[in-house]
């Protein structure tokens, strides 16, 4: 394998969440009352469970108008959630993020239907336990948990239902200007650089390989959004603000399709080290409404820090080669 993530089994992963957790320091505002989205219209990916659910929760609870765009869970989490918080505005539409056909029909809808979306988070994102092909023949954590947020977002920009001068020739008329908020890990941290020729070919590998590749694929989707927010931007002006966020260790469903005995250990730590979906949501929250933010770009947050990224992803090079491949990626399908 020519590319590799920072870790080399799934026990040295959590370890270290762990550590990184207990070590952490904040370094921004925790979340006030005042920080609201009454009349925004938010989008999540795999709001059904884990922290995207947490996070629809908390976005419903400040008053946004949700559509959460999942593989399942559909009507229930949506109906749930209404209980919950007493936002009825909130529409739950289907996407399997594995198949590129599906992350089109939810781009037709939401064109054909003239949403508007002032926050779209991309928060999806699965741990195979070992190599799985996508209907298109693709490998499914690379299309999961980076091609599909691209197509996701380029066709969302494209088609205006993210309003911007750059793709659509749509300027955004006053503030706050539309949110782009991709959840990654800081687990892309000394992955290895990207390499171009083997990008999207699919190779098998089981549960080291997944751990391996899923930091790598994180470092691919900061090292997109960077180029992303490099491309929403002219000279000083932002068009759209895009930023990337690490919640941290999660107790979360991450982990469903591990070996058993893996799972077994793993749920373990997860329930006595790691935080709950609800506590580790509030800097992805922060990064949709805090004002402060506003007319900035390329923030990222692990947990409550803001940070830099590893120095690869800023390789404006890298970027825009990542950007072509990718579209070429998916003009050979
Ligand atoms: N847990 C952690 O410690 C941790 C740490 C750092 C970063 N993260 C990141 O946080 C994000 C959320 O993960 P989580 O920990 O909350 O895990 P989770 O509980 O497993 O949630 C993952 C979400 O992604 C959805 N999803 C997976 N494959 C999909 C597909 N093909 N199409 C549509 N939706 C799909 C799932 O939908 P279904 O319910 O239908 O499967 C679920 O809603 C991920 O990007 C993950 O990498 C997690």
């Amino acid at each position: 394998m020519t590319t590799h993530g920072r870790f080399r089994n799934p026990v040295e992963a959590v370890l270290v969440g762990v550590l990184e957790f207990i070590r952490r320091k904040n370094n921004i505002r925790p979340l006030l009352e005042s920080d609201r989205l009454d009349g925004r219209n938010c989008l999540i990916t795999g709001a059904s469970s884990g922290v995207g659910y947490a996070l629809a929760v908390q976005l419903a609870r400040r008053g946004a108008r949700l559509f959460l765009a999942c593989r399942s869970g559909i009507p229930q989490v949506g109906e749930q959630i209404t209980a919950l918080t007493g936002n009825d505005q909130i529409e739950m539409l289907h996407v399997d993020l594995a198949d590129l056909n599906s992350v089109h029909q939810l781009c037709d809808t939401l064109r054909d239907r003239g949403i508007r979306l002032d926050v779209v988070h991309c928060n999806a994102g699965v741990t195979p336990p070992r190599a799985r092909r996508t209907p298109q023949g693709l490998d499914e954590m690379f299309v999961v948990n980076y091609l599909a947020t691209f197509l996701l977002l380029n066709r969302l920009l494209y088609d205006g239902v993210i309003p911007n001068e750059r793709f659509a020739g749509r300027p955004n008329i006053g503030v706050p200007r539309p949110r782009i908020i991709i959840t990654s890990s800081d687990s892309h941290r000394n992955a290895s650089a990207i390499d171009f020729d083997e990008l999207g070919v699919f190779r098998d590998y089981g549960v080291r390989g997944s751990i391996n590749n899923y930091s790598y694929f994180k470092l691919v989707l900061n090292t997109f959004a960077t180029e992303l927010s490099r491309r929403l931007k002219t000279g000083d002006q932002v068009d759209v603000s895009v930023h990337t966020v690490c919640p941290g260790p999660v107790n979360s469903n991450i982990i469903r399709d591990a070996p058993p005995i893996l799972r077994s250990f793993m749920r373990f730590i997860f329930t006595f080290f790691f935080q709950t979906p609800a506590k580790a949501a509030p800097p992805l929250v922060y990064l949709a409404c805090a004002p402060e933010v506003e007319g900035e770009t390329n923030v990222y947050l692990h947990m409550m820090a803001r940070k830099r990224m590893d120095e690869k992803v800023y390789d404006e090079e890298a970027g825009n080669r990542l950007w072509k491949k990718s579209e070429e990626i998916i003009k050979g399908l």
